[in-house]
């Protein structure tokens, strides 16, 4: 299909008696269909197949993501996507245990898509179906990827997304911290349009970032040493904004110096919010943990301060390969196939939610508006 990309991830063959879960993740800007065996008895994950497609040339026009172009995207490819994940893993429909579907968070359009095919195709052969919460395929992924189970500290940024959770466990969450305006990848998003960089703005600004100076400009690092490990990221881009009027019209280096300058602000604000959250989240001496996760995940200065920082307090870094840190469905069959070992499978009539938030007892942050905290 013209404008399209499709990926492939490097996937493993099957056993007899592992659970194969399909999953289908539609809750965005990427049509994907994987499938996963689960080994009953180590408890280990492997990909069979993974099978991403990206709309990013259907929405580079308009600088972000229109949720209506996305789902009638999603629509015109999720049928061939899903016979490609099944032809790459070498299985057909008989052969699955469950099929596991992103109910929500998300684009109510494409999550509606996404999750009306997965149930016709549990009714039509009889399995199991699950309805897979995003946020959670997010933060259990490196169960799959590194056989990491809870207890841990999550850093989920992604970009809808930013939060500190307490994993206690699968289905077990605690938010210990969230954004009260803007989501990271958001604010990377909105830096790179106000920069004249192509969307997605994340990676466009990590590739300006790598050849800039991250001292030139002196940015400000929101919410450094508050208490309650909550972020923002609305000041700091109005900063980036305002730094590039002042120097109008920019050059490359301009550019470049003020998305290291950016990253670094990031970097260091983000570093502090987990390290209040590592305090806060009283997990036991053996989970010293932290596992970043969602889109921004991905970034290489984020990585390498969290890592520095896991070596400083004493616990172990662990992050997603970048081709699982995106928006992917290997997470989505990774967490159906947990629900399902777990016994919690789900009605037909589950609806899609454009908000589903992991810890449904956190109180909002401050600066929430109406229905909570924006992100
Ligand atoms: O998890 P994800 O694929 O989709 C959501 O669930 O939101 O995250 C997408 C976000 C986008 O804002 C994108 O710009 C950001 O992740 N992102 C990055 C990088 N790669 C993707 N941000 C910073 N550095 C990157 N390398
Ligand atoms: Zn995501």
């Amino acid at each position: 299909m013209v404008g399209l990309h499709t990926s492939r991830i490097e996937t493993g063959s099957v056993q007899i008696a592992d659970t194969l879960v399909l999953g289908i993740e539609t809750s965005c800007d990427e049509t994907a269909a994987a499938v996963v065996a689960r080994d009953p008895v180590t408890g280990r994950g492997r990909i069979l197949s993974n099978i991403v497609r990206s709309q990013w040339d259907r929405h580079r026009a308009f600088g972000g993501v229109v949720p209506e172009i996305a789902a009638r995207a999603h629509v015109e490819c999720l049928d061939e996507i899903i016979r490609e994940a099944l032809r790459s893993a070498g299985l057909g429909l008989a052969d699955l245990d469950a099929i596991a579907a992103t109910a929500g968070p998300g684009l109510i359009g494409g999550l509606i898509v996404g999750l009306t095919t997965a149930k016709a195709l549990a009714l039509a052969t009889g399995k199991p179906f699950v309805a897979v919460n995003h946020l959670e395929a997010h933060a259990l992924t490196v169960g799959l990827t590194e056989g990491l189970a809870p207890p841990y500290l999550l850093l989920l940024v992604s970009g809808g997304h930013t939060q500190l959770l307490a994993v206690d466990g699968v289905g077990s969450y605690r938010r210990l911290g969230t954004t009260i305006d803007d989501a990271l990848g958001e604010a990377f998003d909105k830096t790179a349009k106000l920069l004249g960089l192509s969307f997605p703005g994340g990676p466009a600004v990590e590739r300006m970032a790598k050849g800039g100076n991250a001292g030139r400009f002196p940015l400000p690092r929101p919410m450094l040493g508050r208490e309650v490990p909550h972020f923002s990221f609305a000041g700091l881009k109005t900063a980036v904004r305002q730094t590039a009027a002042s120097l109008a019209p920019l050059h490359g280096t301009d550019v470049a110096d003020l998305c290291a300058s950016f990253e670094a602000a990031v970097a260091e604000t983000v570093r502090d919010r987990v390290v209040r959250a590592m305090r806060l989240a009283q997990l036991p001496s053996t989970a010293r943990h932290l596992v970043v996760a969602g889109g921004v995940a991905a970034n290489q200065r984020l990585r390498t301060a969290l890592e520095a920082l896991c070596g400083e307090q004493g616990y172990t870094f662990h992050a997603p390969p970048i081709s699982l840190c995106g928006d992917n469905a290997a997470m989505i069959a990774w967490a159906g196939a947990l629900h399902l070992t777990l016994g919690k499978t789900d009605a037909l009539d589950t609806p899609a939610r454009a908000r589903w938030p992991l810890d449904a007892d956190a109180t909002p942050a401050l600066g929430a508006g109406r229905h909570g905290a924006k992100a």
